[in-house]
């Protein structure tokens, strides 16, 4: 795992979009795995801007969801379909027979989430996979204490996920369960980039960074991946000895 820290959001930001450009850049038919959430919004605003830019194809890209709020229909702007919508297939007017994410509505989530794995599998497996960090630790919604040994699951979410993901919504909603891609897919994953950013992921980040390996902050699980980076801001690193 490698540390990366940058003087701002804006530099951290930049980097990141730059990392996964290049990646595609490199390999245009690359499998993307890419978070949603307030960390990676000002990457991919960049992402957007330099693709355009550079006339960047992503015609063959392919990308898959990380997760979904369970029960939270797509056209409500606080799920993460929505989000990526939004922010990033849209603007790169992604083809939606390249674009694989979880039907959080589906009355058949064992299903749902076979289909997930099987999807990974025949595109080859992720290359980039690129996720932010909850307060509590979690990655994805792989929630403390969850086994390592998951593909594609549903996930009862942590309290302090039900509480703190009602700020992506407009309307308080009833948020209590996921679905994630798990830590085998993680593990499997070419190359994993994590980023966090602001004063309120400084201590979270450095249980992640200099405490235990271990499911109880399942972001440091990410230390024995070979080829994992950390993106930090300065205040997001404040902590670290
Ligand atoms: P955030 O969420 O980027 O909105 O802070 C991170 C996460 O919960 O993974």
């Amino acid at each position: 795992m490698k540390l990366l820290i940058f003087d701002s959001y804006e530099t951290q930001s930049q980097a990141v979009a730059d990392a996964i450009l290049s990646q595609v850049a490199r390999k245009p038919e690359s499998v993307l795995c890419l978070a949603t959430g307030d960390s990676p919004l000002r990457t991919y605003q960049l992402l957007v801007e330099k693709a355009k830019a550079v006339r960047m194809d992503f015609s063959m890209t392919h990308f898959v969801a990380l997760d979904e709020w369970v029960g939270i229909p797509p056209d409500n702007s606080g799920s993460c379909k929505y989000f990526l919508t939004k922010n990033l297939f849209g603007p790169l007017a992604i083809s939606s027979d390249r674009i694989h994410l979880f039907d959080a509505l589906t009355s058949d989530i064992k299903s749902e989430c076979a289909a997930m794995d099987d999807i990974i599998q025949d595109l080859g497996g992720i290359d980039l996979m690129l996720v932010g960090i909850g307060i509590n630790g979690h990655v994805g919604f792989n929630e403390p204490g969850v086994s390592t040994e998951l593909y594609s699951h549903v996930i009862q979410l942590d309290e302090v996920t039900q509480k703190v993901g009602q700020k992506y919504f407009k309307e308080r909603v009833e948020i209590k369960e996921g679905i994630t891609l798990g830590f085998q897919h993680i593990r499997q994953t070419k190359m994993v980039l994590l980023i966090a950013n602001g004063s309120k992921k400084a201590e979270i980040i450095t249980k992640m960074l200099e405490g235990e390996i271990t499911s109880d902050c399942p972001a440091s699980i990410l230390r024995k991946h070979s080829n994992s980076y950390v993106y930090l801001d300065s205040l997001a690193a404040t902590n670290l000895s």
